[in-house]
Protein backbone atom coordinates (compact mmCIF):
# COMPACT_ATOMS: atom_id res chain seq x y z
CA UNK A 1 0.00 0.00 0.00
CA UNK A 2 2.98 2.40 0.68
CA UNK A 3 3.65 3.38 -3.01
CA UNK A 4 0.05 3.58 -3.97
CA UNK A 5 -0.94 6.72 -5.98
CA UNK A 6 -4.44 8.07 -4.81
CA UNK A 7 -5.95 10.17 -7.42
CA UNK A 8 -8.81 12.55 -6.07
CA UNK A 9 -11.12 13.77 -8.98
CA UNK A 10 -13.61 16.59 -8.58
CA UNK A 11 -15.11 19.60 -10.13
CA UNK A 12 -13.67 21.39 -6.85
CA UNK A 13 -15.88 24.70 -8.65
CA UNK A 14 -14.35 26.14 -6.01
CA UNK A 15 -12.06 23.86 -3.22
CA UNK A 16 -14.09 24.04 -0.01
CA UNK A 17 -13.37 23.20 3.63
CA UNK A 18 -14.66 19.59 2.91
CA UNK A 19 -12.89 18.72 -0.11
CA UNK A 20 -9.49 19.83 1.72
CA UNK A 21 -10.47 17.54 5.03
CA UNK A 22 -10.85 14.51 2.15
CA UNK A 23 -7.63 15.24 0.55
CA UNK A 24 -5.83 15.18 4.15
CA UNK A 25 -7.17 12.16 5.31
CA UNK A 26 -6.19 11.01 1.76
CA UNK A 27 -2.68 12.61 2.51
CA UNK A 28 -2.72 10.26 5.60
CA UNK A 29 -2.99 7.33 3.39
CA UNK A 30 -1.43 7.17 0.56
CA UNK A 31 2.28 8.37 -0.24
CA UNK A 32 1.15 10.84 -2.95
CA UNK A 33 -2.53 12.11 -3.57
CA UNK A 34 -3.31 13.86 -6.82
CA UNK A 35 -6.16 16.35 -6.86
CA UNK A 36 -7.75 16.44 -10.32
CA UNK A 37 -9.61 18.78 -11.83
CA UNK A 38 -11.69 17.20 -13.57
CA UNK A 39 -14.71 17.61 -16.01
CA UNK A 40 -18.28 16.51 -15.57
CA UNK A 41 -20.02 17.19 -18.54
CA UNK A 42 -23.60 17.99 -16.68
CA UNK A 43 -21.83 21.59 -15.08
CA UNK A 44 -20.73 24.47 -16.55
CA UNK A 45 -18.42 25.69 -13.67
CA UNK A 46 -17.67 29.53 -12.56
CA UNK A 47 -14.34 29.17 -12.32
CA UNK A 48 -11.67 28.07 -15.71
CA UNK A 49 -10.16 24.49 -14.74
CA UNK A 50 -6.87 26.71 -14.24
CA UNK A 51 -7.78 28.99 -11.83
CA UNK A 52 -9.83 25.37 -9.87
CA UNK A 53 -6.51 24.54 -9.93
CA UNK A 54 -4.53 27.19 -8.92
CA UNK A 55 -6.73 27.61 -5.48
CA UNK A 56 -6.52 24.41 -4.45
CA UNK A 57 -2.18 24.59 -5.29
CA UNK A 58 -2.45 27.46 -3.40
CA UNK A 59 -4.11 25.37 -0.25
CA UNK A 60 -1.54 22.71 -0.65
CA UNK A 61 1.55 24.91 -1.46
CA UNK A 62 3.83 23.24 1.55
CA UNK A 63 2.63 19.29 1.25
CA UNK A 64 4.65 17.44 -0.45
CA UNK A 65 2.43 14.37 -0.69
CA UNK A 66 -0.60 16.34 -2.50
CA UNK A 67 -0.48 17.49 -6.23
CA UNK A 68 -3.02 18.90 -8.29
CA UNK A 69 -3.49 18.74 -11.93
CA UNK A 70 -6.22 19.05 -14.41
CA UNK A 71 -7.60 17.01 -17.02
CA UNK A 72 -10.46 16.97 -19.48
CA UNK A 73 -10.86 13.68 -20.66
CA UNK A 74 -11.61 9.78 -19.07
CA UNK A 75 -10.66 10.01 -15.30
CA UNK A 76 -9.41 6.63 -15.82
CA UNK A 77 -7.05 7.10 -18.88
CA UNK A 78 -5.69 9.68 -16.44
CA UNK A 79 -5.09 7.32 -13.51
CA UNK A 80 -3.34 4.64 -15.80
CA UNK A 81 -1.04 7.29 -17.22
CA UNK A 82 0.37 7.82 -14.22
CA UNK A 83 -0.48 5.00 -12.90
CA UNK A 84 -2.61 5.74 -9.92
CA UNK A 85 -4.14 2.93 -8.38
CA UNK A 86 -7.26 4.33 -6.19
CA UNK A 87 -9.71 6.76 -6.83
CA UNK A 88 -10.51 8.71 -3.70
CA UNK A 89 -14.11 9.91 -3.20
CA UNK A 90 -16.03 11.65 -0.04
CA UNK A 91 -19.18 10.46 1.16
CA UNK A 92 -21.54 13.10 2.90
CA UNK A 93 -24.18 11.91 3.55
CA UNK A 94 -26.69 8.55 2.35
CA UNK A 95 -27.56 10.63 -0.60
CA UNK A 96 -24.25 10.64 -2.17
CA UNK A 97 -24.26 6.92 -2.39
CA UNK A 98 -26.09 6.26 -5.48
CA UNK A 99 -24.13 8.70 -7.59
CA UNK A 100 -20.86 7.64 -6.02
CA UNK A 101 -21.58 3.50 -6.48
CA UNK A 102 -22.90 3.97 -10.29
CA UNK A 103 -19.50 5.42 -10.74
CA UNK A 104 -17.34 3.76 -8.78
CA UNK A 105 -18.78 0.73 -10.47
CA UNK A 106 -18.62 2.24 -14.20
CA UNK A 107 -14.66 3.16 -13.38
CA UNK A 108 -13.90 -0.03 -12.23
CA UNK A 109 -15.80 -2.12 -15.41
CA UNK A 110 -13.70 0.35 -17.63
CA UNK A 111 -10.47 -0.13 -15.57
CA UNK A 112 -10.93 -3.57 -13.23
CA UNK A 113 -7.24 -2.89 -11.59
CA UNK A 114 -8.26 0.67 -10.19
CA UNK A 115 -10.47 0.83 -6.95
CA UNK A 116 -12.50 3.50 -5.59
CA UNK A 117 -11.87 3.99 -1.92
CA UNK A 118 -14.63 6.69 0.35
CA UNK A 119 -13.26 8.71 2.81
CA UNK A 120 -16.04 10.39 5.11
CA UNK A 121 -14.90 13.88 5.16
CA UNK A 122 -15.87 15.44 9.06
CA UNK A 123 -18.94 16.07 10.19
CA UNK A 124 -19.33 19.80 10.26
CA UNK A 125 -18.52 19.97 6.32
CA UNK A 126 -21.42 17.00 5.91
CA UNK A 127 -23.99 19.82 4.03
CA UNK A 128 -21.34 21.62 2.12
CA UNK A 129 -21.40 22.19 -1.59
CA UNK A 130 -19.56 24.52 -4.15
CA UNK A 131 -22.99 25.27 -5.44
CA UNK A 132 -23.99 26.22 -1.95
CA UNK A 133 -20.86 28.13 -1.52
CA UNK A 134 -21.00 29.80 -4.96
CA UNK A 135 -24.43 30.82 -4.14
CA UNK A 136 -24.12 32.65 -0.89
CA UNK A 137 -20.93 34.67 -2.19
CA UNK A 138 -22.90 35.68 -5.14
CA UNK A 139 -26.02 37.24 -2.81
CA UNK A 140 -23.23 38.43 -0.58
CA UNK A 141 -22.99 36.34 2.38
CA UNK A 142 -20.26 35.47 4.62
CA UNK A 143 -18.00 32.45 2.90
CA UNK A 144 -15.34 32.53 5.33
CA UNK A 145 -16.34 29.31 7.45
CA UNK A 146 -16.70 27.44 3.56
CA UNK A 147 -13.57 28.42 2.08
CA UNK A 148 -9.85 29.64 2.43
CA UNK A 149 -9.11 33.30 2.51
CA UNK A 150 -7.66 32.87 -0.92
CA UNK A 151 -10.56 30.97 -2.36
CA UNK A 152 -12.82 33.68 -0.66
CA UNK A 153 -11.24 36.43 -2.61
CA UNK A 154 -11.44 35.18 -5.88
CA UNK A 155 -15.43 34.27 -5.19
CA UNK A 156 -15.62 37.83 -4.42
CA UNK A 157 -13.90 38.72 -7.13
CA UNK A 158 -16.12 36.74 -9.78
CA UNK A 159 -18.98 38.03 -8.04
CA UNK A 160 -18.03 41.64 -8.53
CA UNK A 161 -17.90 42.38 -4.77
N1 LIG B 1 -17.01 18.59 0.94
C1 LIG B 1 -17.79 19.51 0.39
N2 LIG B 1 -18.39 19.34 -0.80
C2 LIG B 1 -18.17 18.18 -1.43
C3 LIG B 1 -17.37 17.19 -0.90
C4 LIG B 1 -16.77 17.41 0.34
N3 LIG B 1 -15.99 16.53 0.93
N4 LIG B 1 -17.36 16.15 -1.76
C5 LIG B 1 -18.13 16.50 -2.78
N5 LIG B 1 -18.62 17.73 -2.59
C6 LIG B 1 -19.55 18.46 -3.43
C7 LIG B 1 -18.86 19.20 -4.53
O1 LIG B 1 -18.54 20.52 -4.15
C8 LIG B 1 -19.90 19.16 -5.60
O2 LIG B 1 -20.82 20.20 -5.37
P1 LIG B 1 -21.60 20.86 -6.56
O3 LIG B 1 -22.40 19.77 -7.21
O4 LIG B 1 -22.41 21.87 -5.89
O5 LIG B 1 -20.57 21.42 -7.52
C9 LIG B 1 -20.63 17.83 -5.37
O6 LIG B 1 -20.41 17.53 -4.03
C10 LIG B 1 -20.08 16.66 -6.14
O7 LIG B 1 -18.96 17.09 -6.76
P2 LIG B 1 -17.60 16.41 -7.11
O8 LIG B 1 -17.07 15.57 -6.00
O9 LIG B 1 -16.73 17.49 -7.62
O10 LIG B 1 -18.06 15.44 -8.19
P3 LIG B 1 -18.60 15.79 -9.58
O11 LIG B 1 -19.83 15.01 -9.72
O12 LIG B 1 -18.70 17.22 -9.89
O13 LIG B 1 -17.38 15.26 -10.44
C11 LIG B 1 -16.13 13.76 -11.72
C12 LIG B 1 -17.39 14.03 -10.95
C13 LIG B 1 -15.50 15.03 -12.30
C14 LIG B 1 -15.13 13.09 -10.80
C15 LIG B 1 -16.58 12.79 -12.82
O14 LIG B 1 -17.57 13.43 -13.61
C16 LIG B 1 -15.45 12.34 -13.69
O15 LIG B 1 -14.76 11.40 -13.36
N6 LIG B 1 -15.24 13.02 -14.85
C17 LIG B 1 -14.21 12.69 -15.78
C18 LIG B 1 -14.82 12.01 -17.02
C19 LIG B 1 -15.13 10.56 -16.72
O16 LIG B 1 -14.27 9.73 -16.58
N7 LIG B 1 -16.43 10.27 -16.62
C20 LIG B 1 -16.92 8.96 -16.30
C21 LIG B 1 -16.99 8.78 -14.80
S1 LIG B 1 -17.70 7.22 -14.36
Amino acid sequence: MTQRIALYPGTFDPITYGHIDVIRRAAELFPRVIVLVARNSSKRPMFTDEERAAMIREVFRRHRRVEVDSFNGLLVEYARRRKATVIIRGLRAVSDFEYEFQMALTNRKLAPTIDTVFLVPHERYTYLNSTIVREVARLGGDVSGFVPPGVRRRLLAKAGL
